[in-house]
């Protein structure tokens, strides 16, 4: 532990990410897929606020709030008593969660909040874990956690937390469109093995996508975007296809269903072009709300309880 005064409140912020290419392979033994999927972390951020307290407790406000549990399987939560756990002390924490990332929208929100949820932490208590130890405990929470950690682009391999950075030029507007509807990633999976049927088929990152983003093409990023359980999520919300097409006609460079979906998000040619895809989709009623968003930018940050210029070791961005 360090000999500096612990805060007495830390805020953190960690954002949603889009995954650009997504292949998935057949169900390991232990049910999970294993992936080759090319992340981006874009504008869209939740913010945790982490105050000490004697035990542990969560309230939430922002974008659809009300569709976050509060309760012990909050993954925030959970991430804040693993952290507690893992370095063996006793302290609670009240954490605050303003969401910006839509839930149960393919976009991982939820980790992006485990992630705050685990820097806030352990800056607040000055446990002083390395980035990679905490990458560690974030992996253990969710496979989406490490990259909200991480940031920018990353390509993933296993079960989409074993990260390598990508390089990546040049920034991205994104129009998404959000459905109240959320699905629920398991049933996304399943519904990809009962579509595949059986089909041993061994996943890679798209060398097309990782070529496009290194020279800063984002034509060429639009016509590389792809994922493997779009037509799973397809199939469990089929109203999607007319979203997708929408923003196809809007003149989008590229549109994809993010991660398990629902959530669209379409590749505009600037941030003017991203507009006028959301307001195509408001007009055809074909998305519950619409969001624009940039990429690639960092993951997770202290922004109130670090005394400024001693940012801690590892830190990036
Ligand atoms: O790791 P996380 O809790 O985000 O995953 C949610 C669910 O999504 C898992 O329980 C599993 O059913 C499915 N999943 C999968 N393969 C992955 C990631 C997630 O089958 N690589």
């Amino acid at each position: 532990m360090s000999q500096r005064p612990a805060p007495r409140e830390v805020v953190v912020r960690a954002p949603g990410k889009i995954n650009l290419a997504l292949a998935v392979g057949r169900p390991m033994p232990d049910g999970y897929h294993p992936l080759a999927t090319v992340f981006q972390a874009v504008s869209l951020l939740e913010e945790v606020t982490a105050t000490a307290a004697d035990g542990f407790a969560l309230t939430v406000e922002g974008l659809q709030a009300d569709r976050v549990p509060t309760d012990g399987s909050n993954l925030a939560l959970r991430a804040a008593r693993r952290l507690a756990e893992h370095v063996g002390i006793a302290d609670g924490v009240h954490l605050h969660v303003r969401k910006g990332v839509p839930v149960a929208g393919g976009m991982a929100g939820g980790s992006a909040d485990a992630a705050a949820a685990l820097l806030a932490c352990d800056t607040l208590w000055r446990t002083g874990l390395a980035r990679e130890e905490l990458a560690e405990l974030a992996a253990t929470l969710g496979a989406d956690v490490p990259f909200a950690l991480l940031g920018h682009t990353a390509v993933g391999r296993g079960r989409g937390d074993l990260l390598t950075p990508a390089l990546s030029r040049g920034e991205y507007h994104w129009t998404l469109a959000l459905q109240d509807q959320g699905l629920s990633t398991p049933e996304v999976y399943r519904m990809f093995d009962e579509l595949l049927g059986g089909l041993d088929v061994e996943p890679v990152p798209d060398r097309a996508l990782l070529q496009a983003l290194s020279s800063g093409d984002p034509e060429a990023v639009g016509l590389a975007l792809g994922n493997d359980l779009q037509p799973a999520a397809l199939e469990l919300a089929p109203h999607l296809a007319e979203t997708l097409a929408v923003a196809e006609d809007a003149g989008a460079l590229g549109v994809v269903v993010s991660g398990s979906g629902p959530t669209v998000a379409a590749l505009g040619r600037s941030r003017q072009h991203a507009v006028a895809i959301a307001a195509a989709l408001t007009a055809a009623g074909v998305a519950d709300g619409v969001l624009t968003a940039t990429g690639p930018v960092p993951g997770a940050r202290v922004v109130v309880g670090e005394r400024a210029g001693q940012p801690r070791s590892g830190d990036r961005g």
